[in-house]
């Protein structure tokens, strides 16, 4: 455990000092050099997340190793650390404990199963035409704008488009998109819903009403598909699961392909040469989607698994309950995985194999969509706005101040 001279607070046995441990800051300038730096001290680093110690999986192969352990686990109770607060607070708990991103085995199928036909590629070629009119329609929006006044491409189109489709899929109606939006980023923005009390009040609420309306007009979307079974099977998923399952879809849906969209502009619009191999045909759009996740990954640090025994994993001993950190954006630009040149974007890789979605069985359940979304989008805008520019570089843009998002916090260009 954490505690006394073998744990991650202390140590008997070689262990990091509390200070002698990474801290890993939310508000950093540059979060890359931070994760070369970390990659460098090893594949599994002591560090302090938001005043907890952990351990960060910081290279590709350990990442992939700790993905798909079978003794480390996503579910809380195996912490065994003695601080009040569970480690990476703020960026673990923004879902709720019941959801399937935080259960295991048998509950975690059982949770997750009903929600793999509402992502199945089928369906998600029904939903291309819906994008790319919903592309479209933000896109005239931007051209109504003077063409030479900076615009906040954040703001203005990466934003909305994933939040109206998670919307459509899930089956929210259009007159509560606003205030369930505004709920979810406050959540985002305090760390969690265990912190705050009265957002967890009005989140429940507002999605409880949601979903009784959709039980009198059932359609064509996630709720009332998950509602079917859900009376069918006399109670499958608590009512507690049920919205525990939305809350995570649309918090998970929504900012996490923002920054996917906001990184590849970004990208594109630094590296002008990448940008010339899309416009030219001789790579597909879906090239720079893939190197983005891996080059400029989404996530930053999220989630923790808990060692459920003492396990060694890349000549590192832990303990029973023994919190570890995924770093995504850590392992995307590893040179032991992708050589020389991890730092390098470049949209003509050989293989774009990444961890940006995770690895096994939580594999990102949206990863189709958010693809998806980001070919459309970004295909759209470019080829709209042929002669857009960025109005700042993206080195001198304010980064999201957050451990879980990787991203800027604006994209002001000139169309
Ligand atoms: C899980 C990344 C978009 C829904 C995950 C995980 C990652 C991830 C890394 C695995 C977490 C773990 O291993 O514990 C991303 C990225 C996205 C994205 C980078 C956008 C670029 C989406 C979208 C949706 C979604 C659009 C839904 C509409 C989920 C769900 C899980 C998940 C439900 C939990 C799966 C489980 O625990 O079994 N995502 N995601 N994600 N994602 Fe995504």
């Amino acid at each position: 455990h954490l505690d006394g001279a073998t744990g991650l607070d202390g140590d008997g046995d070689g262990r990091a000092e509390q200070a002698d441990r990474f801290v890993l800051d939310p508000a950093t300038a540059d979060m890359h050099a931070d994760n070369d730096r970390l990659r460098q001290a090893g594949p599994l680093v002591p560090i302090t997340a938001e005043g907890v110690p952990a351990w960060a999986a910081t290279r590709y192969a350990t990442l992939l190793t700790v993905l798909t352990h079978p003794d480390m686990s996503r579910e809380l109770h195996h912490w065994t650390g003695r601080h009040a607060m569970p480690p990476g607070t703020a960026i673990d708990r923004i879902v709720t404990d019941t959801s399937l991103l935080n259960a295991e085995g048998e509950r975690h199928r059982r949770l997750r199963m009903p929600l793999t036909t509402a992502f199945s590629q089928r369906r998600l070629n029904g939903l291309r035409p819906r994008i790319e009119e919903l592309t479209a329609r933000l896109i005239d929006r931007l051209a109504e704008l003077l063409p030479d006044q900076p615009v906040d491409l954040r703001l203005e189109f990466a934003y909305p488009l994933p939040r109206e489709v998670i919307s459509e899929l899930i089956g929210i109606p259009a007159r509560h998109q606003d205030e369930l939006h505004r709920l979810t980023d406050a959540v985002a923005q305090v760390g969690g819903l265990e912190d705050s009390p009265g957002l967890r009040k009005e989140l429940r609420e507002l999605l409880d009403q949601i979903i009784d309306e959709r039980r009198g007009t059932p359609g064509e979307d996630l709720i009332s598909d998950l509602f079917a079974l859900h009376e069918k099977d006399g109670g499958r998923l608590s009512e507690d699961e049920l919205f525990a399952t939305i809350e995570l879809l649309f918090i998970a849906g929504h900012v996490t392909t923002v920054n996917l969209i906001t990184n590849a502009i970004g990208a594109l619009l630094t590296e002008r040469g990448q940008l010339d191999l899309l416009r030219s045909g001789q790579c597909p759009y879906s090239a720079a989607v893939e190197e983005t996740l891996r080059w400029d990954s989404p996530i930053a640090y999220f989630p923790m698994r808990y060692a459920v025994r003492d396990v060694e994993i890349d000549g590192v001993r832990l303990r029973t309950g023994e919190p570890v950190l995924a770093c995504f954006a850590s392992a995307g630009r590893d040179p032991h995985q992708y050589g020389d040149d991890a730092h390098v974007f470049d949209v003509t890789r050989e293989q774009f194999t990444h961890l940006a979605f995770g690895h096994g069985p939580h594999f990102c359940l949206g990863a189709p969509l958010a693809r998806l979304e980001g070919e459309i989008a970004i295909k759209a805008l470019f080829e709209a706005f042929p002669d857009m520019a960025l109005a700042r570089p993206v080195e001198e843009l304010p980064p999201l101040d957050t451990l879980l998002g990787n991203s800027t916090r604006t994209m002001p260009v000139v169309l």
